[in-house]
């Protein structure tokens, strides 16, 4: 079910919006500080939708396939990594079934996708199957017990969007999806949803992590 075909052409508008910016800028930094990314590093991307890691991935350097089930959203990121001249391999593919060999990869990310995924514990089955020993696994999720997450779950947002098909977890739900390997995990974007056009920034970000739940959530495991 490739719900996101339905909204590929509108789906990196989110990304020019001054919001949308900040929360990929501190999601990135996030992710990457977990995943740590390096030259050569052989990465694949689940659920790439666009390729915005694995855009920025292969800019750093990494050797990176991105796989999605939603033709359409593929055909955007190919076309956003050849304009960005960037070599990424893009394959049509389900989290379940990586047409992959056992430890091909060095490490495997998986941002706001497993929200989609309605058996999360057999796709992280599936990346640590196709991660090497030692390698790592990401998996970054919108938060349950946040501010993004109750605007996410209204009936309001989910009737007429793709997340009326989407679980969101806690961090500690995340987690959950697997103990075995899991090393630690971190959150992100303390600003809510509803913030003023100028407090969206650092600043607010640092203050508001002091007593808010991020909207956003890494978890990472090590095989
Ligand atoms: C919210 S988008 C996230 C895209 C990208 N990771 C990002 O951070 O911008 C979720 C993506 O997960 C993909 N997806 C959902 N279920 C999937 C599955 N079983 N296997 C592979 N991709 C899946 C969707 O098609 C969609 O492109």
């Amino acid at each position: 079910m490739a719900v996101f075909n339905g909204i590929a052409e509108q789906y990196d508008q989110w990304y020019t919006s001054p919001m949308g910016s900040f929360a990929d800028r501190v999601e990135t930094e996030l992710a990457f500080r977990l995943f740590e990314p390096k030259k050569g590093m052989k990465a694949l991307d689940v659920g790439c939708g666009t390729g915005n890691y694995s855009i920025k991935l292969a800019k750093l350097g990494c050797r990176v396939t991105g796989a999605d089930i939603s033709d359409k959203m593929l055909v955007i990121a190919r076309d956003k990594a050849k304009k960005e001249g960037v070599a990424v391999e893009f394959v049509d593919m389900d989290a379940y079934h990586l047409d992959f060999e056992d430890e091909s990869f060095d490490g495997v990310i998986c941002m706001t996708a497993i929200e989609f995924i309605k058996r999360p514990n057999e796709a992280l089955e599936e990346f640590f199957r196709v991660v090497r020993k030692g390698g790592r696994v990401l998996v970054g999720t919108i938060t349950r017990d946040s501010a993004w997450g109750a605007m996410y779950m209204s009936e309001e947002y989910r009737q007429d969007s793709v997340f009326k098909h989407a679980t969101l977890r806690t961090l500690d739900e995340l987690k959950g999806i697997r103990s075995e390997g899991f090393v630690r995990g971190g959150e992100c974007l303390f600003i809510p949803p509803c913030a003023k056009e100028e407090d969206i920034g650092m600043e607010k970000e640092n203050e508001l992590s002091k007593t808010e739940r991020g909207g956003f959530a890494c978890a990472l495991w090590i095989k």
